[in-house]
């Protein structure tokens, strides 16, 4: 099983999106089985899926506060086939406090999802921060995409990400830990914007993804409407954009690249 978390600490850099249609498309186009498990607490993959988060059955929250509960008590399927979801709201704000208290807090999520069977791939998507959650996500997955937003300060986000996934690796004895992809968001065609990217292609080499995902504002509408982009508007240029990224995070998986 394949387990990867989509992390940024910075806001809106397309985490939720890129989570959401790239398992649906694992799921639709590919046959896979999909796991799905919102850890931030704004519950964006419950929405962007038409979920009404607040009223949804037992949450992640409800699986990492309950020594009893496993994985299975708490998945829900979706109503796209082979695509299975763990759902999360406001509740996840308590999880930090919750188990600061209590041995080794930041590996409860991997705890839970040790022997989970039956899935290809398991995927995290994460809260815009880097505490306890995420270091809980971290140490849970074997790789970790981190979409960034070609802004100004997008070189610094990137940066502390990759500085936290080292000290997590090093003071968790994770060597394998690593970033298997970074895709660059919300494109412009500005000089500033080719600027980042270049630089981004000289920090991360071949890890920087050939897809670059525009401003496409039929993703955003999708969203609105509760519906991946597949079910939305597959056409799109939008959808042609998500399509080709979430081949690439396939292909990764069949290069196994280290
Ligand atoms: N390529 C795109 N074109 C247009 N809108 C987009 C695109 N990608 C994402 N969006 C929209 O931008 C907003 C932020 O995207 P998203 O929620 O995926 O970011 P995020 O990194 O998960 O944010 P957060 O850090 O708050 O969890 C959403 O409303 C989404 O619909
Ligand atoms: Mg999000």
């Amino acid at each position: 099983m394949r387990k990867i978390a989509f992390v940024n600490e910075k806001g809106g850099t397309c985490k939720t999106t890129l989570a959401v249609n790239v398992s649906a498309f694992l799921a639709l186009e590919k046959r896979l089985r999909v796991l799905l498990v919102d850890m931030d607490p704004q519950g964006q993959v419950g929405k962007a899926l038409g979920i009404d988060v607040r009223d949804c059955g037992r949450t992640v929250h409800d699986l990492l506060s309950d020594p009893k509960l496993r994985p299975t008590d708490v998945i829900q399927p979706s109503r796209i086939s082979g695509l299975d979801l763990i759902i999360s709201n406001k509740a996840l704000i308590d999880f930090p406090v919750t188990v600061a208290r209590e041995v080794a807090p930041e590996r409860k999520l991997q705890q839970k999802f040790d022997g989970l069977e039956g899935y290809d791939y398991l995927i995290f998507d994460s809260p815009p921060s880097l505490g306890l959650t995420t270091i809980n996500i971290l140490l849970a997955v074997d790789e970790i995409i981190i979409p960034v937003a070609l802004t100004y300060f997008a070189l610094d986000g990137c940066c502390e990400i990759v500085e936290t996934i080292n000290s997590v690796s090093e003071s968790f004895e994770r060597p394998d830990l690593r970033v298997s992809m970074v895709i660059p968001t919300f494109y412009r065609n500005t000089r500033l914007a080719d600027e980042i990217l270049e630089k981004l292609k000289e920090h991360f080499g071949g890890k920087l993804a050939r897809t670059v995902i525009r401003y496409n504002v039929r993703i955003d509408e999708a969203q609105s409407h509760g519906l991946t982009i597949w079910e939305y508007d597959p056409a799109s240029a939008g959808a042609e954009m998500l399509r080709e990224v979430s081949q690439e995070v396939l292909r990764n998986a069949k290069k196994g690249s280290r």
